[in-house]
C-alpha cells in the first residue's frame, strides 16, 4: 500500500534559554507555580535578528542532510506559523529563497498549534495524488516577538523553536495511516492576536492598547484542549482500525503538563509511551510536536515500525491527531 512518509526530521532552537528564575525578575511570579501549574521549567528566546524563516531554515537544513536530499528536489514547501516574518509573503516563501529551493512552490497554513499536522495531512494529499513528490513541512514560531512580557499569565507559556519534516512516497507499509482534522470558529476569540489584522489595522490605538501580543482565556482553553484532544485520539485509533495497546509512542502538543497528564489518565496511557520536552522549551506553538520527534529519534526512542500518534490543539479553535507507521 501507498502512504505518505517521513523519510527525514530536524529542528531547530535558539541559543539563549530564559528560566523560571529569569521571569521572576520580570513579572509577579515564581518557579514554583510555573512548575506546578505548567510543568515549564525553562524556554528558548530567539536573538532579535533571528527570524522564524531562519529558525526554519535551520531546521529544514537537518532534515534535508539527514534524507540525503537537494533543495532543488523539493516540490512543495509548506509552513505552519502564526508569528510569520511578515503578513505577506509567506513564510514558507523565505525558506525557500534560503534553501535555495527553486522548483517548489511554497504557502503558509495559519492553523496555529495544529500547523504541523494540518501539514503532514495537506502534504499527505499530495503525495497520494502524484507519488513521485516530495513535501517539505516545516513549523517555525518566534512566538516571543507576540507575547506580552508584562502579562504573568501568558509570558511565562510560551517559547520559540522550528521544526521540518521530509515526506515521499513509501510502499513498504510505514508511513501516515489516518488523520483527524477538526476546526472550531465560533470559539476564534479564546486564543487571539487582535491587532494588525484588517479588523484592526496597526495604528497607534493597537500599540498603546497592546492588541499585537496574543491573549488567551486560559481557563476555557484548558478545558477544551483536554476534550479535544483525547476525543482526536480516540477519533484517529478508530480511523486507523488500532486500540492504545498498538501504540508505542504518544506525541502531544506540549502546551501545558497538566493538559497531557489529563490526557493521559483519561486514555489510560503509560507515562514512558507519551513524550515530554516541555520543561525545556515551553509551547512553541506548531513547532512542538516535530521538535518533539525529532528529539525522539534522536534518543531512540522511536525506531522502523513504531506505531506512533501526533495529537494537537491551538487557536481557532483548530485540533487533529495523526497516526503514523515509523
Ligand atoms: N505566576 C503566578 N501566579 C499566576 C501566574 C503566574 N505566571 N499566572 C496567573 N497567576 C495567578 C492568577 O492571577 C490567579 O490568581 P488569583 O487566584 O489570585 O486570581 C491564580 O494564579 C490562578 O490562575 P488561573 O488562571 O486559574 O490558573 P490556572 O491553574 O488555570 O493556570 C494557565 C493558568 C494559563 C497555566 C492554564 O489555564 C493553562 O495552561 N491554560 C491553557 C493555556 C494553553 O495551553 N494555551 C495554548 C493552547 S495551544
Amino acid at each position: 500500500m501507498n502512504r505518505a512518509k517521513i523519510i527525514s526530521i530536524g529542528h531547530y532552537t535558539p541559543k539563549k534559554i530564559l528560566t523560571n528564575t529569569d521571569l521572576e525578575k520580570m513579572v509577579d511570579t515564581n518557579d514554583e507555580w510555573i512548575t506546578q501549574r505548567t510543568g515549564i521549567k525553562e524556554r528558548h528566546i530567539a536573538r532579535i535578528d533571528e527570524m522564524p524563516s531562519d529558525m526554519g531554515y535551520e531546521a529544514a537544513k537537518e532534515a534535508l542532510e539527514k534524507a540525503n536530499i537537494n533543495p532543488e528536489d523539493i516540490d512543495i514547501i509548506l509552513c505552519g506559523t502564526v508569528s510569520g516574518d511578515y503578513i505577506t509573503p509567506a513564510t514558507a516563501c523565505l525558506i525557500q529563497a534560503k534553501l535555495g529551493a527553486k522548483n517548489a512552490f511554497a504557502f503558509d497554513i495559519s492553523a496555529a498549534c495544529s500547523g504541523f499536522i494540518y501539514g503532514l495531512s495537506i502534504a499527505e494529499k499530495f503525495i497520494l495524488a502524484d507519488n513521485t513528490k516530495t513535501v517539505l513541512v516545516v513549523a517555525t514560531e518566534k512566538i516571543s516577538n507576540i507575547t506580552n512580557w508584562e502579562d504573568r499569565a501568558t509570558c511565562v507559556l510560551f517559547g520559540d523553536g522550528a521544526g521540518a519534516a521530509i515526506l515521499k512516497s513509501s510502499n513498504d507499509n510505514s508511513g501516515i495511516v489516518a488523520s483527524y482534522l477538526k476546526t472550531d470558529g465560533d470559539l476564534y476569540d479564546y486564543i487571539m492576536l487582535p491587532g494588525g489584522g484588517s479588523k484592526n489595522p496597526a495604528s497607534l490605538e493597537t500599540v498603546k492598547n497592546k492588541q499585537h501580543y496574543l491573549t488567551m482565556k486560559g481557563n476555557e482553553v484548558f478545558k477544551y484542549a483536554v476534550t479535544k484532544m483525547i476525543e482526536s485520539v480516540e477519533k484517529v485509533l478508530v480511523h486507523s482500525n488500532w486500540t492504545k495497546d498498538d501504540v508505542n509512542m504518544i506525541f502531544p502538543h506540549q502546551a501545558n503538563i497538566r493538559i497531557i497528564d489529563s490526557i493521559r489518565k483519561k486514555i489510560n496511557f503509560d507515562k514512558d509511551r507519551v513524550f515530554i520536552n516541555i520543561n525545556k522549551y515551553g509551547n512553541t506553538s506548531a513547532a512542538t510536536i516535530p521538535i518533539a520527534v525529532s528529539e525522539a529519534l534522536q534518543s531512540n526512542k522511536i525506531k522502523a515500525g513504531d506505531k506512533i500518534v501526533l495529537v494537537s490543539f491551538g487557536s481557532g479553535f483548530t485540533w487533529g491527531a495523526l497516526s503514523l507507521i515509523w
